[in-house]
């Protein structure tokens, strides 16, 4: 089982300082736009749930979905600060399944791969969520994450119907932008 990265750790990444390497507008601009529905999976303490919900406006919805319900509480009382919580729902995720009955015009999995059980089925199941021009990005965390790894799962990418969209370039880590592919 990969090992998943507790709620008690997440502040020290994820902290007032993350915003000036990750800061949610460069990353996510240019896919995310005023009224869409977002997925952020793995949200843990939410820098690019709050981004998001910024994005898409007093219209748009974004859905931050985790494994932990301590992430979720996090995430709810620093949206509530932020004034964004009522564009936030909250999902709680099993290992296995994501479990949402909804598609998305944006799905965001950021440093979270590499901690889910099985990569091909949470892929499979990432795919089933996308509407036909929605975009996925997958970033990894680079120093944990190598080459190989990475290309494994752009390998099984691919097999479940994900085609690459764009590389863009993500501060510390690996990234890719996918989509689904016509064919599906
Ligand atoms: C390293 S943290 C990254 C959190 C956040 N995306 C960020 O970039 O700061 C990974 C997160 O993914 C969550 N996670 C791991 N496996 C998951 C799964 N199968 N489904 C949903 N969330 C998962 C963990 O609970 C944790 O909050």
């Amino acid at each position: 089982m990969a090992h998943v990265c507790s709620w008690r750790f997440v502040r020290t990444f994820d902290n007032f300082f993350r915003l000036w390497f990750h800061n949610p507008e460069k990353l996510f601009g240019a896919y995310v736009k005023s009224g869409m529905t977002v997925l952020d999976i793995g949200c843990g303490a939410g820098f690019a749930s709050i981004g998001l919900a910024k994005l898409v406006g007093a219209q748009g919805t974004v859905v931050s979905a985790d494994l932990q319900p301590e992430m979720l509480e996090i995430v709810k009382k620093r949206a509530e600060k932020q004034g964004v919580a009522e564009r936030i729902q909250f999902h709680q995720c099993t290992a296995d399944a994501i479990g949402v009955e909804k598609k998305f015009d944006f799905i965001n999995a950021f440093w979270m791969v590499h901690e889910v059980p099985d990569t091909q089925h949470f892929l499979n199941e990432v795919r089933s969520y996308l509407h036909p021009k929605a975009k996925f990005l997958v970033a990894e965390p680079k120093f944990h994450v190598s080459d190989k790894k990475f290309d494994e799962m752009l390998e099984i990418a691919g097999q479940v119907g994900l085609e690459e969209h764009a590389r863009p370039k993500i501060r510390f880590s690996k990234a890719v932008v996918l989509n689904a592919a016509l064919s599906d």
